[in-house]
C-alpha cells in the first residue's frame, strides 16, 4: 500500500502549478482516503517566531485545536523533541489533547527544512495500536518531499 502510494505523493508534491497550501490539502485528502487506518490527517506549522503550532491543511473532522503551545499534547512535544512520536493508545498518555472521542492512536512526524523543525504531520486513527515502523518510514518519505517543496522559490 505504502509502496504504491509513494509515486502518487511525489507526483502531487512536485506539481508547482498548485500552491503549496493546495498541495498539502490534496496530500492530506489522498492519505486519508487511501490508507484505511488514517482517520484524520493534517499539518501543523510553527506560528512565526512564537513557541506554538498553528493548524495548516487537514482532512477529516474540524478540530478546536488550531493553536497548540510547544510542549502541550503529542504535537507540542514533537515540536520540542524533534522526534517521531507513535502513540499506540492515546488513553495511556498523560500529556495528550483529545480532538475526538473516537481517536485511539496517533502518530506525529516532524518536518525538517534545512535541518530546522518547521512543523509536523499529525495522523489520528480510530483503531488501537495501528501505527508501525512502516508508517514512520512512509511519513518520513512524505515529509522529505514536503521539505523539498518548501525549498522551492516562492
Ligand atoms: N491529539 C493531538 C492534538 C491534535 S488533534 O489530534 C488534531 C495532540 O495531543 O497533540
Amino acid at each position: 500500500m505504502f509502496k504504491a502510494l509513494r509515486p502518487k505523493v511525489a507526483e502531487l508534491l512536485v506539481n508547482s502549478r498548485l500552491s503549496k497550501e493546495i498541495r498539502l490539502q490534496k496530500l492530506s485528502e489522498l492519505l486519508k482516503s487511501t490508507i484505511p487506518h488514517y482517520d484524520w490527517v493534517g499539518y501543523y506549522f510553527r506560528n512565526g517566531e512564537k513557541e506554538e503550532l498553528k493548524l495548516g491543511p487537514f482532512a477529516g473532522a474540524p478540530t478546536d485545536h488550531t493553536i497548540i503551545p510547544f510542549g502541550k499534547g503529542i504535537c507540542g512535544q514533537v515540536a520540542v523533541s524533534n522526534k517521531n512520536f507513535v502513540v499506540s493508545d492515546v488513553m495511556a498518555q498523560d500529556n495528550y489533547i483529545a480532538c475526538s472521542i473516537t481517536v485511539k492512536a496517533e502518530i506525529v512526524v516532524p518536518l525538517f527544512v534545512d535541518g530546522k523543525n518547521i512543523g509536523q504531520i499529525d495522523i489520528d486513527s480510530n483503531t488501537l495500536n495501528s501505527f508501525t515502523k512502516d508508517d514512520e518510514r512512509f511519513l518520513e518519505y512524505v515529509n522529505s518531499l514536503v521539505a523539498n517543496m518548501y525549498s522551492e522559490p516562492v
